[in-house]
């Protein structure tokens, strides 16, 4: 869903970043904004070094240098999409989405409606689980369950695992007494209607819970384990309204803030996995439930990270869960690795069996999934010449996926050296087009079905990079940015042509730009500017650190020093390209220009003496 602007304007005005941020970690004001320990967990710190500005709705870390606006936080630290973040910024402040998004029926609004009562089912369904597992006595077999199991009480919380009592209809009794409607039970898949009489029936009974959260914490669906033997062994909601397995990993709600900042996901396939791994202290995790990576799920890793380690069991579902995601994950941009457990059933039985470290150690030399793949097709492996055929023929629909042409050509010499084959023969049989004639003459629908999709997302590129910027480029982004009064200092100075850095250059004519046509829009203009700037620490530096106090006169000075800084540079480097094309001829104009020149660059030097 698209929203337009002036709605993301509006959503945006009517919430702001130190609330959001004050609900992870305890900021306190301090000088011009507030001062707090860094909330993202890989930055165990005692001191406060993460800083919030109100004014500017942005924030910066002194110590991790992490910086952003309220999107990027939500990004960051949940793991939200740019539209989830929007949607949950509009629910805090109590602003309707959008009514053009509705239909003549309304079905729309309808359907936004129905979502909202299915997602508070889902909630009290969540509760009464909680609730019902603590309440159990401890000779209750669920609770001699959880203890065979390992499950802590703190991981218990974490993960609102629950109880489904084994009785026909103590969900549908409570969620009637909260007046919620049995047909709204039923189409929550909470219960089922019953084939003979009135009412309806739990459809989960006596396992244990795990509830699936959406990024904000809105619970979607549940797995139900039984803990006696029996089958399924896990009981899924199925699609509802609100939840499409294809779209949702497991755990992220807990997770994605230890993903971001490690910068490396763990993907596991189950429930019990990613709650133990957690539980162990491997947070960077996420699970798939049960089915097969999907290209959306490729899609919310790269929001949160471009590397992955994919563990699979070690069955032969494992050994196809690793083929087929191989080219999923490679054509969403993301550099996937893998590791086939073969010591123990699945990554839960591994910690237990052998420690969190030897899992720490296996993640951390997990080889690239291509390799482990290419292993696979290599096992019987002799060398012999329909062999390699048949490799190459299982290889290409991988490598015509690959969007980086660099990656594509390593793992061609990868495959070259591990067949004993020449370069040149792998490159030919990557591009011979030999097979996919015989297919087009079949049917050219069946070979486009056939492949994966290319990336669907390329990697957002910053648009605007202020690498190499003069520390006087720099200061003045910072100074200009700063306040409004320096802004217009700066634009009175006509300081813009003389920048010599693009970059910079660009980022200050396009806030003009901003600025002359709506002024207001300047306490704005560092938090939009922050997420598309190659490094926004830069701006951060700690001579503009918000603690320190402000100091009307110094920051003049500052910026008087600054503007002077950059029409010098400006002015050596006209000198410089004047010289180079006098160089070619002599012109008399182009003396005089020079001598200008000198005069001014001197004048410039005197004043500052
Ligand atoms: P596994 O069979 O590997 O189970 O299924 P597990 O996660 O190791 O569970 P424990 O340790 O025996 O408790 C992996 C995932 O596949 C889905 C679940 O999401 C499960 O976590 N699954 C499995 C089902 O949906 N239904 C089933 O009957 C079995
Ligand atoms: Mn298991």
């Amino acid at each position: 869903m698209r929203y337009p602007p002036e709605f993301v304007d509006r959503v945006s005005e009517a919430n702001n970043v130190v609330d959001i941020i004050s609900q992870y970690t305890q900021l306190k004001q301090s000088g011009g904004g507030y001062m707090g320990r860094c909330p993202f967990p890989d930055h165990a710190e005692k001191t406060a070094s993460f800083s919030v500005s109100e004014s500017k709705q942005v924030y910066h870390c002194f110590g991790c240098k992490k910086s952003g606006n309220i999107f990027s936080f939500l990004k960051d630290y949940n793991g939200m999409s740019f539209p989830e973040a929007i949607e949950y910024l509009a629910e805090r402040a109590s602003i309707p989405l959008p009514e053009t998004q509705r239909d003549d029926n309304d079905q729309y609004a309808v359907a936004q409606d129905k979502k909202k009562q299915m997602l508070r089912a889902n909630k009290i369904a969540d509760d009464f689980y909680r609730e019902t597992l603590k309440r159990a006595s401890s000779t209750h077999p669920i609770k001699t369950y959880v203890q065979k199991r390992k499950l802590s009480i703190e991981t218990i919380e974490e993960f609102h695992i629950g109880y489904a009592p084994s009785e026909w209809d103590m969900l549908a009794n409570h969620l009637d007494k909260k007046n919620i409607s049995a047909s709204l039970a039923d189409e929550a898949r909470l219960t089922k209607p019953r084939k003979e009489g009135n009412g309806s029936y739990d459809i989960f009974r006596d396992r244990l819970m795990f509830p699936i959260l959406s990024p904000s914490g809105e619970v979607l669906a549940f797995g139900g384990r039984i803990h006696d033997q029996g089958e399924p062994k896990y009981l899924n909601s199925p699609e509802t309204l609100v939840f499409n397995k294809s779209k949702v990993l497991y755990g992220l709600a807990h997770t994605a803030r230890y993903i971001r900042p490690e910068d490396l996901v763990v993907v596991v396939e189950g429930y019990m996995d990613l709650v133990s791994l957690f539980q162990a202290g491997i947070r960077n995790v996420a699970a798939t439930m049960g089915t097969a990576l999907t290209p959306e799920h490729a899609k919310l890793i790269k929001r949160m990270t471009n590397n992955v380690v994919v563990l699979f069991d070690s069955d032969e579902a494992g050994q196809r869960a690793a083929e087929r995601s191989l080219p999923l994950l490679l054509a969403a941009g993301l550099y996937p690795r893998g590791l086939i457990l073969t010591e123990a059933k699945d990554p839960d039985e591994f910690v237990t069996q052998f420690g969190v470290e030897a899992l720490q150690k296996k993640i951390h030399s997990a080889p690239e999934l291509f390799n482990v793949v290419l292993q696979m097709w290599m096992v019987d492996y002799r060398g012999e010449a329909s062999q390699k055929v048949k490799v190459m023929d299982q290889a290409r629909p991988v490598f015509d996926v690959i969007p980086d042409p660099r990656l594509k050509s390593l793992y061609a010499q990868e495959i070259a050296a591990r067949m004993n084959v020449g370069l040149d023969w792998v490159r030919s049989a990557l591009t011979s087009t030999q097979g996919r004639q015989n297919y087009r003459e079949i049917t050219p629908a069946q070979v486009t079905s056939n492949q994966p999709k290319p990336a669907a997302e390329a990697p957002k590129k910053p648009l605007f990079s202020i690498t190499g910027a003069s520390s006087a480029e720099i200061l003045l982004l910072q100074l200009a940015l700063k306040s409004r009064a320096n802004f217009e200092v700066m634009l009175n100075q006509q300081i813009l042509s003389q920048i010599n850095h693009l970059g910079v250059k660009s980022i200050l004519e396009k806030a003009e730009q901003v600025y002359r046509q709506d002024p207001n829009k300047f306490d704005k203009l560092l938090s939009l500017l922050i997420e598309n700037l190659d490094k926004p620490e830069l701006l951060f530096s700690s001579s503009m650190s918000s603690t320190s106090e402000f100091d009307e006169e110094k920051e003049n000075k500052m910026l008087s020093d600054c503007f002077k800084r950059i029409q010098q540079t400006f002015l050596k480097e006209q000198a410089k390209k004047l010289g180079m094309a006098l160089k070619q001829n002599v012109d008399p104009e182009k003396l005089k220009e020079i001598e200008d020149l000198q005069r001014n660059r001197l004048s410039l030097n005197k004043n500052e003496k």
